[in-house]
């Protein structure tokens, strides 16, 4: 048996996000984001599921704070809903900043520090209507934006992150359509990728002039690609392209103001860097104090089958046109490693985690001086509730949650700056196009009663968080 001990200021926390928790659709003042007309769209989502109630966290917020607390979870990392604070995209609404007030307050007031996240991928509608992220103004109505919530949270949270999963926002949305807004276009997806970093660097700036004294920074999500065949230079190829197209397409902008040669190379007649004017990118590399690093799992890439001339677009499980988000690099395959699989069926992983962030630390955030965060890591699986509700997940969740802490510790002892860790999720909820599907809380949600139950990760992870400590067996 081995003890790993974290360090005494270590952060134990859970991360949710607005659209997947809050329901309450139109209440407050709340308008559609581009996730309700997604959810409402047929074949969107798995099941025609919806966040129009999911966990209805909008009610029972002071109920689920208090779990937190009994559970010893020192740090919330939440999502605000731009349509529910500026239901226009626009114009503050003073009722939707009232639930973040009061958010803010009961965490304060448990002593849980609040990590609040700006934009975790739902854009108003009304903003959609005019291009959304294609469109360069949607990155200063951001900045906008961020500055009517800092204005009224902004003594109450120190952490502050401007964008959830970029990646998610520009390619899985507007080039795979797999995200809200579904569309299917590379050129689309590239531009919304520099819009979404220009509206980043916008915030920054609105955010260090308005408080120097919050921590700024953002959430990306990463892959560690490896080649399937080490010796085969197509799938060494394969390899750079994925990672360019997933890491580093985002990285080096934040880190180096620039995009990467070869990643402009890859993308270049989907337009990478058309939509780049003069200046943006010390717009965009303004220093942050903390990168938000989410990791589910890495991947083995091969390259392209030989005479592969399969249509790059596609029908998705539900009927509706998909595309690879890998824009200009839509051939390459992914191959399995034979690892076990969640039930998202993505491989378990857990020493791409290590890798990962020794490698941010040593290429980007070191040099920075910028501290890391994991801001979301966790599990679904195909939980089993008992009669009264009660999901033993020992050897699913926690298995998983304890192999990427020991992973996390291992990234530390080898010199990257850690300081914390938040599993996603704290509750089952909305799983974006896999709906309510997909269960990734270490508390079940039973979605007919609204009924909370922690798992015995959740208690199991309770004790990791009190002890600082992870048993190994
Ligand atoms: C991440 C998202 C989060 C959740 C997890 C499973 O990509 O940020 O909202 O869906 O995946």
């Amino acid at each position: 048996m081995t003890e790993l001990t974290f360090p005494p200021s270590f952060s134990w926390g859970t991360a949710t996000a607005a659209y997947q928790i809050e329901g309450a659709r139109h209440e407050g003042g709340r308008r559609d984001s581009i996730w309700d007309t997604f959810s409402h769209t047929p074949g969107a989502v798995v099941n025609g599921d919806t966040g129009d109630v999911t966990c209805d966290h909008y009610h029972r917020m002071p109920s689920d704070v208090a779990l937190m607390a009994s559970l010893g979870i020192d740090t919330y990392r939440f999502s605000v809903s731009w349509a529910r604070v500026c239901p226009d995209g626009r114009t503050p609404n003073p009722e939707g900043l009232d639930f973040y007030d009061r958010l803010v307050d009961e965490l304060v007031g448990r002593r849980i520090r609040p990590w609040l996240t700006l934009y975790h991928w739902d854009l108003p509608q009304a903003l959609q209507d005019r291009g959304g992220w294609t469109n360069r103004d949607t990155a200063s109505a951001f900045a906008d934006y961020a500055g009517a919530v800092l204005d009224r949270l902004g003594d109450r949270v120190p952490v502050w992150t401007t964008l959830n999963e970029p990646w998610c926002s520009s390619f899985l949305s507007y080039a795979a359509g797999e995200h809200a807004p579904g569309h299917t276009s590379p050129t689309e997806a590239v531009d919304a990728a520099h819009h979404l970093l220009l509206g980043h660097g916008l915030a920054v700036q609105r955010i260090r002039a308005d408080r120097p004294d919050v921590s700024v920074g953002i959430t990306t999500n990463h892959t560690v690609a490896d080649p399937a065949d080490p010796s085969n230079p197509a799938d060494v190829d394969a390899a750079r392209r994925i990672d360019g197209a997933f890491n580093r397409v985002f990285l080096d902008p934040l880190f180096r103001g620039e995009y990467p040669a070869d990643v402009l190379e890859d993308m270049a007649e989907a337009g990478l860097g058309r939509a780049a004017r003069d200046g943006d990118f010390a717009v965009i590399s303004s220093p942050i104090d903390v990168l938000g690093v989410n990791y589910y799992n890495g991947a083995a890439v091969a390259g392209a089958v030989p005479g592969d001339e399969s249509p790059l677009v596609f029908a998705g499980p539900g009927g509706l046109p998909r595309r690879s988000p890998y824009v200009g690099s839509e051939r390459v395959r992914f191959v399995p490693r034979g690892l076990p699989v969640t039930a998202m069926g993505w491989e378990v992983q857990p020493e791409g985690l290590t890798r990962l962030l020794v490698r941010l630390q040593e290429e980007y955030t070191g040099p920075a001086g910028v501290r890391l965060h994991v801001t979301e890591n966790g599990a679904a699986y195909d939980d089993v509730p008992d009669a009264a509700g009660f999901v033993d997940d020992t050897h699913t969740r926690s298995a998983y949650v304890r192999d990427h802490l020991a992973a996390v510790h291992a990234a530390i002892e080898a010199g990257a700056a850690v300081d914390g860790y938040m599993v996603w999720s704290m509750l089952d909820n909305f799983e974006w196009a896999w709906g309510l599907a997909k269960r990734f809380g270490i508390v079940r949600v039973d979605f007919d009663t609204l009924q909370r139950t922690p798992k015995a990760s959740a208690l199991w992870y309770a004790e990791v968080a009190r002890s600082g400590r992870v048993t190994l067996d």
